[in-house]
């Protein structure tokens, strides 16, 4: 018998999030895989007696649904096939290590410079001079300022000029953040792309006119979008490049309309891009992991 499970978050109760996992289940099922659907706190795996002890037991693979590092980790130690890997999601769950990974291989990306860590709550933000010299230098207003681990546009900031530079960094000084050119052209309008195995599957246009931030969980339209031959190879090469089974990537229109790469979704939900372009995600992934597993 044929057996998969799909992993979610323990906490996580989106309805978005709960479409995934029940849409892949029932294209598994058309393909003869029984599938269980499972919350990250049933038993997974723990280390016993100094090794990596995995509870689930007769499954032939795990979608793992979740951003969870220590369970994924530890299942793939124990043998398990985790879609997509640990590592590929730890990379994207981070945008800065996302663009660093994506560095000096010739991807087009906004150009990015890194947030200091703080430890204390206390510390000044003048102490950071110099960089804010070089984000000023460099970057120049507006700028973006992006929470590293933020989804959803929640963690995604502009800053207008140096006080509300300023107050960003003070907000996010304790926590992991990055700072980045904002790509005018741009404003409230990308592309969300969704690549399989390596190939690019779907597109949409996501546009806004209330907000510089195009996502439709903060009021963004999404319509079907011809993707030019450059945006598909960009597309392309970066899943590539992370080892992505599956992944949502963000796209931006550059000076002259070109593609740049904005942020890599492991995770990405495909419910919006189902209904936009009557493409079946689910069931595109579903045959893919099909025949990389039987
Ligand atoms: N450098 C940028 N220039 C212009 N717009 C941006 C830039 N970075 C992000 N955005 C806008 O903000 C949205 C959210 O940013 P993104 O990095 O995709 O974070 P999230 O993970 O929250 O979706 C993007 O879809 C895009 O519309
Ligand atoms: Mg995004």
């Amino acid at each position: 018998m044929k057996r998969a499970l799909i992993l979610v978050n323990a906490f996580l109760r989106l309805k978005a999030a709960m479409n995934q996992p029940i849409r892949l289940k029932e294209e598994l099922n058309k393909l003869g895989v029984e599938v269980d659907i499972e919350p990250n706190s049933i038993n997974t795996a723990m280390i016993m007696d100094g090794k990596p002890l995995s509870f689930l037991q007769g499954y032939d693979f795990v979608i793992y649904l979740d951003k969870d590092k220590y369970t994924s980790v530890l299942l793939e130690r124990t043998g398990l096939r985790l879609f997509n890997s640990h590592k590929s999601i730890l990379v994207c769950d981070d945008k800065m290590e996302t663009h660093i990974k994506l560095s000096g291989h010739g991807i087009s990306m906004p150009d990015t410079i890194p947030g200091l860590f703080c430890y204390y709550e206390n510390a000044s933000i003048k102490e950071t001079l110099p960089r804010i010299a070089l984000i000023e230098g460099k970057l120049g207003y507006p700028c973006i300022v992006k929470e590293c681990y933020g989804s959803l546009g929640a963690g995604v900031y502009c800053a207008k000029n140096r006080d509300e530079l300023l107050s960003l960094m003070e907000k996010l000084k304790c926590k992991e953040h990055l700072f980045q050119k904002m790509i005018i052209g741009s404003k409230g309008r990308d592309v969300r792309v969704i690549v399989i195995g390596g190939k690019v599957v779907s597109a949409m246009q996501r546009i806004s006119e209330t907000d510089f931030r195009s996502n439709i969980e903060l009021g963004g339209r999404a319509e079907p979008f011809e993707l030019p031959q450059s945006f598909k190879e960009i597309c392309e090469r970066t899943a590539n490049i992370l080892k992505l089974d599956y992944c949502g990537i963000d796209l931006l229109f550059g000076e002259s309309g070109e593609p740049l790469v904005c942020e890599v979704n492991s995770n990405a939900f495909f419910g919006a891009m189902e209904s936009v372009t009557g493409i079946n995600v689910a069931e595109k992934y579903a045959r893919y992991i099909y025949e990389t597993i039987y």
